[in-house]
């Protein structure tokens, strides 16, 4: 596992857009999934800005979305659907069938799951994924406990999650589970990046990285990963042993 840190918020932005760019330059019809959240939100914004003006062609690439929360409506402003609808799919105007995105108010939520795991086969599997850390050590909705084996899973949501995630919501939403791609996917990825900023992430960086891989810490599966990569800013990284 590859440990790589960034003087600042801004330049890990710049840096993991910059993996996004090149792996499209390299090959334009790369499967690539990536995390909605505070996060990636600037990544988000520069690879689409990037992308515009430098005239990367985009429209060959397939975009999946991590995860999403159960019974959020796409127009909601929390929901992550409309995190990537702003920030990447409009932008960079993408077709609906280079894009998948959880339906987190279908009747069939296992049909979901399904439908996200052949779709994902079907390319060949994910090139480049890149997720967020939670407080409680999740990535998208695997949640502490998990198993390492998931692919794409209904689950019910931590309480930390549940209460961590109010700040993407206007007013308080009802947030019970998640749908989510599993660490299976992250782990069958050719190359996982995880990704952190500011000192309130110091200490699940810390756990992360430098504690034993467990299920109850399951952004520890990245230590496991054969071209994983953890890009952080020197906030998060302040914790760790020098
Ligand atoms: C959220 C999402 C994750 C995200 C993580 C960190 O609950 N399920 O996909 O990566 O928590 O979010 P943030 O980047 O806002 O800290």
């Amino acid at each position: 596992m590859q440990l790589k840190i960034y003087k600042d918020y801004p330049e890990l932005s710049a840096n993991v857009a910059d993996e996004i760019i090149s792996l499209i330059k390299r090959k334009p019809d790369a499967v690539i999934c990536l995390a909605s959240g505070d996060t990636p939100r600037l990544t988000c914004q520069v690879f689409a800005e990037r992308a515009i003006k430098e005239k990367i062609d985009t429209s060959k690439f397939t975009f999946i979305g991590l995860d999403e929360w159960v019974g959020i409506s796409p127009v909601n402003e929390g929901s992550c659907r409309y995190f990537f609808e702003t920030l990447l799919i409009k932008p960079l105007n993408l077709s609906g069938s280079q894009v998948h995105l959880f339906d987190a108010l279908s009747k069939n939520l296992s049909e979901e799951c399904r439908k996200m795991d052949k779709a994902i086969s079907e390319k060949g599997g994910i090139d480049l994924m890149i997720v967020g850390i939670g407080m409680n050590g999740h990535i998208g909705f695997n949640e502490p406990g998990v198993s390492f084996d998931n692919y794409a899973h209904v689950t019910d949501l931590d309480e930390i999650t549940i209460t961590v995630g109010q700040k993407y919501f206007k007013g308080s939403a009802e947030l019970k589970q998640g749908i989510t791609l599993g660490l299976k996917h992250l782990m069958n990825s050719k190359k996982a990046i995880v990704i952190a900023n500011a000192a309130k992430k110091a200490p699940v960086i810390k756990k992360a990285i430098e504690g034993t891989v467990s299920d109850l810490f399951p952004a520890t599966i990245i230590q496991q990963h054969a071209n994983g990569c953890v890009m952080i800013d020197e906030e998060a990284a302040s914790l760790l042993n020098k």
